[in-house]
This record gives structure tokens, sequence and C-alpha cells, in this order.
């Protein structure tokens, strides 16, 4: 019988929950906060091992912690309270403590126990903010924090790196950003949990008004938090701006020029010129993807349509019958089903008979549509854009009538620009710095070193006006990317249509460049053990 490959399960190391902070990350909270006083709260502290080191330096510290007997081991270092953090703050003074200093709990919405869950969200609402069935159970413990430390004091976190850029906690930045004066990011070039594959960031907060001034501090790994110097340049941040943190990993003067240009009228946003959206999702690539070989064998090319089903498909500036030659010949997944309602063409129906006979028809995407074997949304793009990227951003013309899976973004070229532009002028002024800067800057990175821009982030991207390229440097552009000169082709790209045409100095295009190259390297290096 043929079986047609769906996703693993996820495993049961993916449930995060309690690992204790290694020694040098305790030790260096605990310093930092100890300096605001020492009245020092530590919200969620499993077996104490942030306690042991406040107690080393003479804090009268409190700890409170769900599990008795974590609390238990707890005490040995300070008084604990067992208890839920939340019900606990009801009977303790806010803004009464000099700080806290902790590690709290990773918990999806759908794991933690709504009874433990609600007093957190309460809390949030208090504070004028606005949880959803994605906030994290870290996420009210920093609000915990924040309203625990008197004016001045100071909040010690050890969070997950997606404090810097999820959606879910766009909230709590602007929160954050309001209510703290100074706050510095430090951030790791190893993971510093053994067996936890997850990204931390310490924060330190100096609670008071805001807007807060940030600053970032990148290190090697935990050994370097002993002579870490914080005492670096910092930048205002903008408050109401929704934006991601990763930009304060630029240098001041770069944020201030990245700021400027994006409020500048000399870049436009794609979404003046095109609709970004997702791929085909077929729910069984499997089944609904298919080889040059399978395809033929299957007799099922009739009811094919071309396919760019792998990033690395997207050589250039333009995806011609060249390039679909060359993918057919390499063996690439370049086929995708696109079968009738009522289909009578045995071969078609011998394979649908094989999908039912594997179970394709009852995985969830295909359980829910009718029939299950109809591909949904399927659509022939007028550019492909890569969702995922490794090295540089990629916007491809799509001049060989293919669609592509959701490795890959479809755009449409707005109805009232269709006749007034070409594709090849939006994709050849794409592939310049400042571009490439703010996507690193608008978009995601996961350990791994993958930036992933999803199409609302893409659409937002700010690109000069495509007026500014012509037939010959898209050409030229396209030449140069298939040879991999990605450099070259930004050089161009940079010289005649920023420099030449906008009438940028060459001074602020390389300031874009150079800020592209430290956000890149930055996300590339990360994650690693
Ligand atoms: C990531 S561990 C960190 C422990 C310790 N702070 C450290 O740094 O090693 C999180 C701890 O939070 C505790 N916890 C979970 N939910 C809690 C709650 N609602 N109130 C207090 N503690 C909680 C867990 O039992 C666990 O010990």
């Amino acid at each position: 019988m043929t079986t047609f490959a769906g996703k693993a399960a996820a495993s049961a190391d993916k449930v995060r929950g309690g690992y204790y902070t290694p020694a040098p990350v305790a030790r260096f909270l605990a310093r930092w906060v100890r300096e605001a006083g020492p009245r020092i709260v530590e919200p969620s502290c499993g077996d104490g091992r942030i306690l042991r080191e406040l107690a080393a330096l003479g804090a009268r510290a409190q700890g409170v912690e769900l599990v008795a007997g974590e609390a238990v081991k707890a005490r040995q270092f300070a008084p604990v309270d067992t208890e839920n953090l939340f019900t606990w703050l009801a009977n303790t003074e806010a803004a009464d403590w000099d700080g806290v200093a902790g590690n709290p709990p990773y918990i999806r919405f759908g794991n933690w126990a709504s009874d433990q869950r609600e007093p957190a969200l309460e809390l949030m609402r208090r504070e004028r903010l606005r949880p959803s069935r994605l906030t994290n159970a870290w996420v009210p413990f920093v609000v915990a924090a924040t309203v625990l430390v008197r004016d001045g004091g100071r909040v010690g976190l050890v969070l997950p790196a997606e404090l810097l850029q999820v959606g879910y906690a766009a909230q709590l930045r602007d929160f954050l950003l309001s209510r703290f004066s100074a706050i510095t990011l430090l951030t790791f070039e190893r993971l510093v949990f053994d067996g936890i594959l997850q990204e931390v960031v310490l924060f330190c907060g100096v609670v008071g008004s805001g807007p807060a001034r940030i600053r970032t501090v990148h290190l090697r790994d935990a050994e370097a938090l002993a002579d870490a110097e914080l005492d670096v340049e910092s930048a205002p941040a903008l408050l109401h701006e929704k934006e991601k943190w990763t930009k304060y990993f630029l240098d001041p003067a770069a944020i201030r020029l990245l700021r400027t240009l994006k409020g500048s009228d000399t870049l436009t946003r794609l979404d003046s010129v095109a609709d970004v959206d997702v791929g085909v999702v077929t729910g069984r690539n499997s089944f609904f993807t298919l080889t040059d070989a399978q395809a033929r064998e299957l007799a099922l090319t009739p009811h094919c349509v071309p396919l760019v089903s792998r990033s690395a498909q997207l050589t250039g500036l333009v995806y011609d019958t060249d390039c679909r030659a060359s993918d057919l010949a390499a063996g690439h997944r370049t086929w995708l089903l696109d079968a009738p309602r009522d289909p009578s063409d045995p071969a078609l129906l011998a394979h649908i008979a094989a999908g039912e006979a594997a179970g394709v028809h009852r995985g969830y995407k295909c359980s829910i549509r009718t029939p299950w074997w109809g591909t949904p949304s399927l659509w022939i793009p007028d550019l492909f854009m890569l969702r995922q990227i490794h090295t540089a951003p990629r916007l491809t013309v799509n001049a060989a009538a293919a669609t592509s899976t959701d490795t890959v973004h479809r755009l449409r070229l707005a109805p009232h620009v269709h006749s007034q532009i070409d594709a090849c002028a939006v994709a050849a002024v794409f592939h310049n710095s400042a571009t490439f800067a703010f996507a690193e800057i608008m978009g995601r990175s996961y350990g791994g070193g993958i930036l992933e821009l999803e199409p609302r982030e893409a659409e937002q991207l700010p690109i000069p006006p495509p007026a500014y390229a012509g037939a010959e440097l898209a050409c030229d552009v396209d030449l140069l990317l298939k040879a991999n000169e990605i450099d070259k082709a930004l050089d161009l790209v940079d010289r005649q249509v920023l420099i030449d045409g906008l009438g940028w100095s060459p001074d602020v295009v390389a300031q874009c460049r150079s800020a592209w190259a430290a956000l890149r390297a930055r996300r590339t290096k990360r994650g690693s053990r």
C-alpha cells in the first residue's frame, strides 16, 4: 500500500515547565537587583537558587512557590510562602519592594490550570492589558513583578527571548516601556539552559516613568556575566509603536537612521503595490505534490499545475521556464494536484483511492473540506517571496505560471497598479540594503537562525518606489542573484535606486548595509550550543 507521510506528533519535550536557573545567571540577577535595596521578592522560587544568591548578599528576600516540595528546599535560604503568586499578591503591598529577581514559569495557556490562570489574567486586566489564548504564564509574572516594585527599584528576570518579537507580547512590551525608566536586555550567543532549546534573555529594568531607554548587551554565554559591561549607550524607545525589540540590537545612531527612513516619504510600503499571502496549505504535501517522474508514472500530469515547493528554487529575480526545467530535472516536487470535484480519469480515481487507503482524507485539513482531494486557494501569483530566510530576503517574479506551497509566500500586484507597474521592477527595487535591514527588524527569528516574515509583516516592509528600476537593472540583478552574488546585487540596486534615484548619501546607504549585516550576524550566530 502507498503511504503518504504526515507530520510527526509534537514530542513531550516541547512542553516546557520548571527548569531551574544556572548558578552564573542566578548570581548575576541577585547582584544586580540587590543594588536597589534588601527587600526582594522571588516570585516563583523553585528550589531557591536565586534566593541562595540573595541570602549570600545579605538581602531580606521573600520567596513564593506553588509546589510545596520545592518551597521546603528553598526555605533554607529565605522565608517562602507556598502559594499561587497571583493570590499571594492580594495580601502584599504594591510598589513596596526594592526589587524582584526570578525566572518565571513558561506555561502555554492550554496547559495552564484555569484556577491558577484566572487570578493571573485578572491582574493583567487590572493593568489594562488584554490577555488572549496565546498568553503564556510568564507574561503576567512580568506584570506582577512590575507592580510589586517601588519607583527606582529593580526587576531582574530570566525571560524567553520571544519577549522581543512575538505578537502576543506586543502589549507587554508597551507596558514595560511605559513603566520602566531604563531597560537592559542581555542576550547570549549560546543557549544557557542545559537540555532546553529555548532561547532566553535577561530583563533588567529600573522601575520609573517611561518611555524607557533601552540598551542591549550581547554575551557569549552565561559565564561571561561575571564581568559583563552594562554601561553601554542606550536608545530612547517610542511608545505605542507596536514594534519588535530586535532593533535595539543596533547602535542608537542606526536605530535613529532607520526610524527616520521609515517615517520619510522617499520609501513606500510593499502593500502599496502588492498583497502578500501564504502559499497553498494542502494538508498532506506527500499526496498533493509530485515530482515530474511521479506525475508521469501515475499519469497525473494533466491534473497538475506547476509548483514551487522549496525556498531553494527561488534562485534569481525571475522564476522562468528555464528555472522550472532545471527543477523538473532535479527531481523537486514541481507539480501540485488540481483535481476536479467529479473526477472521471481512472488515473486520478486510483490516486484518490490510494490516498483514502492511506487515511489522507482523515487528516485535519483534508477532513474539513469537500471534496477532501480539492486543493484549496489555488491561484497563480505574480511574484514569490521567501517566507523563511537564512541569508537574505528574496522576491522573485513568477514567469512560469507556477503556484507554491506554504514554504513560499505568494504576491499579487494590486489591481490599481497592475497595468502601470512591472513585477520585475518591484522585485528589483526590493533587493536593497534598507529593505533588508527592515526585514530583520520586522520579521521574527527563532532558534536555528532562520528569519520568518509573516504576510502581514512582509506587506509593511518599506521599499523604494518601483519606478526607479528599469528592465536592464532587473536583468543584471537576476544574473547576480543566480550567481549567488547577493552583495553585488545589493551594491547595484543601492547605487542605482537609493543613491542615484532617491538621492540618499552613500554614507546613509552604507549604514543601512551594516545594520542589515549586524542583525543578520546576530540572528545566524545565536541559539547554538
Ligand atoms: C522556571 S522555574 C524557576 C525556578 C526558580 N525561580 C529558578 O530560578 O531556578 C518556575 C517555578 O515557578 C513555579 N510556579 C509555577 N506557577 C506558579 C505560580 N502561579 N505561583 C508561584 N510559583 C509558580 C514552578 O513550580 C517552578 O518552580
